[in-house]
């Protein structure tokens, strides 16, 4: 049995896993490939830990061009991450012929359009089952498992840090940057956490997902993304006392003139079930016409669970090798020349529910002024509690979950709202997700 020859680019929490992995569960993986999967060669600029962690099993290089251009390397697994120098290895490995496996989302989500045009015209595949979720095979699952389906729409928990952050505010009732501190020091965040917090790293995994499932282009420029940094702790409170939690959820759905693609924090009933992953666990949860909903869940970060996806795409790949480059899984799960061209929304146009967290002034007619601003705009309340206010106050919060109705409706109502003489503070806007 001819080895399948890797290649691997970089050797740190999610290559070493993968390292780790592929020596202990050889003899099942071959067993399930046909051939053995072997890593002949790493490049990574600490020399020293590649040769601690391979133990002399394979060539170490700081040099990832001589991977690429290997031509004793069947398949190049990028673990580099970010934009830059992994953009050029990626498309150098595809131009020298080489299968590609990358965790790598962001890459994708900014220059996915142009390194799978680059494959498809070699002939190679770029597997990325790493790049969403993690461990979770749901890339698989968009482009194969629910191939005969018409999607309608994805919400996904796809940051395992930020939900670990709004578990923990929610959980211990401490503010943001407690939880945040909390995260870094388990590791869960990064020294520099934007990309998570920020919604950044949900906007490249879901701007994805919105490619698979409604054959587009990628088109992370579109997505609207709103992190989590602005969340309080009365809200949380708030959400809870009308049986919502809040998570933050990628989003794409698609609609007769065009599709939402988003990330935002977001109310979501407490009952359903993508309501109640905590910490730093993921789920997607789809809608399709034929299956209905379907719910995928698992760790969404880690080195073994990661190491999971790269390897199930090494298998997916060698079994690929020997087959018709016609009739392999397209890379967005739609065949290349038939990509639709659907719009995606600006955002005013995106349909949501709302809650509003208005500070009003505790006297008559108040209340009124603002029910009739929701009515012109013709935003309709579902849900609606008062707090009392304290024995010295003069305030009260009122706040009001709205049915479904249009951004620029919500934003008009808000923009009005905030004029009345009697509203003490800037409201506070959240979306509703019922994911009925
Ligand atoms: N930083 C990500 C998370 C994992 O917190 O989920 C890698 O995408």
């Amino acid at each position: 049995m001819t080895p399948i020859r890797i290649g691997l680019l970089g050797i740190g929490t999610v290559g070493g896993g993968t390292w780790d992995v592929l020596t202990r569960n050889r003899e099942e993986i071959t067993r399930r490939v046909g051939r053995p999967l072997v890593i002949t060669r790493v490049a990574d600029l600490n020399t020293e830990l590649a040769t601690s962690v391979t133990g002399g099993q394979a060539d170490v290089t700081n040099d990832a061009y001589s991977v690429t251009r290997d031509p004793d390397v069947d398949i190049v697994i990028e673990l580099i991450g970010g934009y830059g120098i992994a953009r050029d290895l990626v498309l150098d490995a595809i131009a020298n012929g080489k299968h590609v496996v990358t965790a790598n989302k962001a890459l994708l989500a900014t220059h996915g359009n142009e390194i799978f045009a680059a494959a498809q015209e070699q002939g190679v595949v770029v597997a990325y089952e790493a790049a969403v979720g993690g461990g979770i095979p749901i890339i698989k699952a968009l482009r194969e498992g629910l191939v005969a389906n018409r999607i309608e729409w994805i919400a996904g928990i796809i940051n395992g840090t930020t939900n670990f952050i709004l578990s923990e505010m929610r959980d211990r009732g401490v503010d943001f940057q407690v939880a945040l501190d909390d995260a870094q020091a388990r590791g869960y965040a990064e020294a520099d956490p934007t990309f998570d917090i920020e919604g950044i790293d949900a906007a490249h995994k879901i701007t994805l997902m919105a490619a698979m499932a409604f054959g587009v282009p990628v088109s992370l420029d579109d997505c609207y993304v709103e992190g989590i940094t602005k969340i309080e702790q009365t809200d949380i409170r708030y959400a809870e006392r009308l049986g919502y939690r809040l998570k933050l959820m990628g989003l794409t759905r698609r609609r007769d003139e065009g599709i939402e693609l988003r990330v935002h924090p977001c109310l979501v009933p407490g009952s359903r079930l993508i309501a109640n992953v905590e910490g730093v666990m993921n789920a997607v949860l789809v809608e399709a016409d034929a299956v209905g909903q379907t719910l995928y869940y698992g760790a969404g970060a880690g080195s073994q669970p990661t190491a999971s996806a790269v390897i199930a795409d090494l298998v997916d790949v060698a079994r690929l090798i020997t087959a018709d480059p016609g009739h392999r899984v397209p890379h967005l799960g739609f065949q290349p020349d038939r990509m639709g061209d659907t719009p995606i929304l600006p955002m005013d146009d995106v349909q949501s529910g709302y809650y509003l967290r208005l500070r009003l002034a505790d006297r008559p007619g108040v209340l009124a002024d603002v029910t009739r601003i929701l009515a012109d705009e013709e935003v309709s309340i579902d849900a609606a509690l008062q707090q009392e206010p304290g024995e010295a106050e003069d305030q009260a919060d009122f706040v009001v979950l709205t049915h479904i109705t249009t951004e620029r409706a919500v934003q008009s109502a808000i923009q009005r709202i905030s004029q009345l003489e009697s509203c003490e503070a800037p409201v506070v806007m959240l979306r509703v997700e019922r994911l009925g």
